[in-house]
């Protein structure tokens, strides 16, 4: 098996098949920080259901005018909505060698959804690329409560690139400046203490079931997300790897 590296993260080209990855967690864990490590290392792309509704929110589409409220509260948007947005994703091309879910699924419902979404799609490929769209791997990263807070009241985001730093762990090299583009960075608006507290109580209530979820099928794997970045990271790609044995 060839693989080439390059870069500080290690850049993995060869084109093998990586399959389905969902990275679960509570606000904060660092889902979007690993994801797009893992999106940059192995080639799939990162969808983030959180960036996509906000996105649309930003351009005040119809999904977007129906999100906005809920999502400023701290609520979960309701599953047809968010589930009928990740299967027009899953369409695009740049899946064809498996993506990663960041934020999705966050209740059962959508859990149950995507296990059909990917049984259709792999009925659909007649054998061919079949891996791509495998019952997904499943990582949970675990995260102690004060530290979530913290994570999340400190973190800062470049709206142009989507780069994500923090003021406390990751701070940029000038304040309050991307150090990619020099675009200002921005705090969400979701990141309030008020807001974050009705979050995690959504996280708790909804999203944690699919750990029993996942765990009964065998697909979960558990990380200590409680690391520096780069610990965090080597403990997950190490678990894609043993899974997909690339
Ligand atoms: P979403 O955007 O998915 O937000 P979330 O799940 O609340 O997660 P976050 O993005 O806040 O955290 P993260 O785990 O990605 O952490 P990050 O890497 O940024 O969802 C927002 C809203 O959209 C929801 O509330 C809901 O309304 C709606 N929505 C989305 N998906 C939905 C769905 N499927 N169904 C229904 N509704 C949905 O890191 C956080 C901070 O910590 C950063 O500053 C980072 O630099 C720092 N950090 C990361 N890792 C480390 C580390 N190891 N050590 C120190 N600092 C770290």
């Amino acid at each position: 098996m060839e693989v080439q590296t390059s870069s500080a993260v290690g850049v993995k080209t060869n084109q093998q098949v990586v399959g389905p990855i969902v990275l679960l967690g509570p606000p904060g864990a660092g889902k979007g920080t690993q994801a797009k490590l893992i999106a940059e290392t192995y080639g799939i792309p990162q969808i983030s259901t959180g960036d996509i509704l906000r996105d649309n929110v930003a351009r005040k589409t119809e999904l977007g005018v129906k999100a906005k409220e809920i999502m400023a509260r701290g609520d979960l948007v309701p599953d047809e909505l968010v589930c009928g947005m990740v299967a027009d994703r899953l369409m695009q091309a740049d899946c064809v060698r498996g993506f990663i879910l960041d934020g999705f699924p966050r209740t059962v419902r959508q859990a149950e959804w995507l296990d059909t979404q990917l049984e259709k799609m792999r009925a659909g490929k007649d054998g061919k690329g079949q891996q791509a769209c495998a019952p997904p791997v499943v990582i949970r990263l675990v995260v102690e409560y004060n530290q979530l807070l913290q994570r999340l009241t400190g973190r800062r985001s470049c709206p142009t690139c989507g780069l994500i730093y923090n003021v406390y762990y990751q701070p940029p090299k000038i304040q309050g400046i991307c150090d990619v583009d020099g675009t200002p960075l921005v705090t969400r608006r979701d990141d309030t203490e008020e807001v974050i507290t009705e979050r995690l109580k959504a996280y708790e209530q909804l999203t944690l079931p699919l750990v029993e979820y996942y765990g009964a099928r065998g697909r979960l794997i558990e990380v200590n997300g409680d690391q520096p970045v780069e610990a965090v990271m080597a403990q997950t790609f190490k678990a894609i790897e043993n899974v997909n044995r690339l």
